[in-house]
């Protein structure tokens, strides 16, 4: 390989936004289902539907075992037949590095590493029983996930380093034990029963935001040193710390190898520990867990963050795949970095959709994923798609303007309900309030609404979304705020063209920025004359 292609292509995130050659990006993503990019012919039926969607981005998974059937013999059909696709389609690619781990198991290790246990060796459990987890403690599992990762990213940097087709790689999937607490190969035991390194015991104390109480207790009482139970005290607490330090540095050594090849942003992705979690959903669970071992333990989960952000520095991001619990409250925790927020898995259907909005509109997201993309109309109806299409074109429409409200601060993102039925935020000159639409305080049968509303950086507001609507207040208590004009349109090579202007019942007279519901709710709206995929510009006066 040349010594160009070791070079970066640009391609980083830098400010919290996404940057391709210093110009930023806003990732509209999807990701594939699991098996879906195993062969050129099944791929290739799914393009024409993911480009349906609106999709700028697609996520899907790269197997070791595919890529290194034979033990040094590399074979990049795959990601050759994934490039070529998208490329073919317009959309960029975020392949998922399904190497030593996914979903907390190694089932994507080839053949011949799932043969030699005694050479690659897999993590003992709590019960002295061996899992078909690899161990993270052991070198020669690292150096040949490694060796592979740096092939396959050799090969990228060779052949999309010009195209910048890849713009991110995922690295691992949801890495963590699932069926135990902690490692006890010999090789663990051994690190545990050792000091903790006094680095991460300093580095804990000054980010110990999220840590368990019972490691919080253990540092400020702390000073001893000669092993993880001795100091942190004997705890499946100290054991998830302990298996995410060891995860870390895997996964921090793989990630180097990769980057040494291809300066590209690379992030990990965290199956979330969640009270939703039960024994009727444990089958197959795509989430939850309450205890370390349910989920997978050692995880980058915000609780072991610290260990993370210790023993991985090469690592871009941390991020979260959302299917449960509250999912403001998952953004709120992953985008506290400097370096980017990102989901890359999460719901496909209507709290999806809205989580898009939310994610994007008040986390300052990079982008987002929703998972199973290229679900049949059986297990993803047509009218998800439609709404997730009609949601990312919209929100497409208005990227510009987005990422430029996202370094001002000029943006919210909302998703309203009968438990948050009102969001009430400052900028662009106003306070504006934003209800369902047709919300006369009495109504509770309202649906979910959802959107993005910002500044559009020339005195004016841009928004998108279904089901609400905005007042306008002014901040000098004499005076009221109304609409001057509403237009509907979009953004067609950078310049703004009109599809109509709204006034009389779509704005109340003037009173009202509204985002009707997408479809007539009986007894509640009458079906006004509004775009489906809608972008809406505002300008508000006061007298
Ligand atoms: C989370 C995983 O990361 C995905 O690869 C997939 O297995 C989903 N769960 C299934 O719901």
């Amino acid at each position: 390989m040349t010594s160009a292609s070791k070079t970066g292509p640009g391609i980083a995130v830098s400010g919290r936004q996404l940057t391709i050659g210093g110009k930023p990006f806003l990732v509209l993503g999807g990701e594939l289902h699991n098996s879906s990019a195993s062969t050129k012919t099944d791929l290739d039926a799914r393009w024409v539907g993911l480009v349906d969607l609106g999709l700028n981005t697609v996520l899907a998974p790269i197997a070791w075992e595919q890529i290194e059937p034979r033990e040094g013999e590399f074979d990049f059909t795959t990601v050759d037949d994934l490039l070529a696709g998208a490329r073919a389609n317009g959309l960029k690619v975020i392949p998922l590095w399904f190497g030593s781990w996914k979903n907390g198991l190694s089932s994507y290790r080839p053949g011949w590493v799932k043969r030699d246990a005694d050479r690659f060796p897999l993590v003992i459990g709590n019960d002295g029983k061996r899992l078909q987890v690899l161990s993270a403690f052991s070198a020669e599992n690292r150096d040949a996930d490694a060796r592979a990762f740096s092939a396959v990213m050799r090969h990228i940097a060779k052949v999309d380093a010009t195209k910048k087709t890849v713009i991110m790689v995922q690295v691992e999937n949801e890495v963590g034990i699932l069926g135990a607490s902690r490692d006890h190969t010999a090789a663990a035991s051994a690190v545990y029963q050792a000091p903790v390194d006094a680095g991460l015991i300093a580095f804990l104390a000054k980010n110990a935001a999220e840590l368990k109480p019972s490691i919080v207790r253990a540092l400020a009482t702390g000073g001893r040193s000669t092993s993880w139970p001795d100091t942190l005290g004997e705890s499946l607490e100290t054991d998830e710390l302990f298996q995410a330090l060891g995860y870390a540095r895997y996964v921090d050594a793989v990630v180097a190898a990769g980057r040494a090849e291809y300066d590209i942003p690379y992030f990990v992705n965290a199956w979330l520990d969640s009270p939703a979690y039960s024994a009727e959903n444990a089958y197959m669970a795509p989430a939850g867990g309450q205890v370390p071992g349910t989920y997978p333990s050692g995880g980058p989960l915000p609780q072991v963050f610290g260990a993370w952000l210790y023993g991985a520095p090469n690592v871009t991001m941390l991020t979260p795949d959302i299917y449960f619990g509250d999912f403001a409250e998952w953004c709120t925790r992953y985008s506290t970095s400097d370096v980017g927020f990102f989901i890359p898995e999460m719901k496909k259907d209507v709290a999806g959709v809205a989580g898009i909005h939310v994610a994007i509109g008040s986390f300052g997201a990079i982008g987002t994923s929703p998972f199973g993309i290229d679900g049949t109309d059986d297990e993803y109806p047509r009218a998800e798609k439609e709404l997730l299409a009609t949601s990312y074109r919209a929100i497409a429409g208005m990227s510009d303007a987005i990422l430029a409200a996202q370094s001002r601060g000029e943006i919210i993102g909302f998703a309203l309900t009968n438990e948050q039925p009102e969001c009430v935020t400052d900028f662009g000159g106003y306070r504006l309030r934003i209800r369902r639409d047709r919300d006369d305080g009495e109504i509770s049968t309202l649906p979910t609404a959802w959107g993005i509303v910002a500044s559009d950086g020339m005195g004016g507001y841009v928004g998108t979304g279904a089901g609400f609507c905005v007042t306008f207040e002014s901040h000098t208590p004499e005076r009221t705020a109304a609409l001057e004009s509403v237009e509907s349109g979009s953004w067609a090579s950078g310049a703004w063209v009109t599809s109509q202007v709204l006034n009389g019942d779509e704005t109340i007279s003037g009173e009202k920025w509204r985002f009707p519901y997408l479809s007539v709710i009986p007894g509640i709206s009458f079906g006004e004359a509004f775009p489906n995929a809608r972008v809406l510009r505002a300008r508000v006066y006061e007298y």
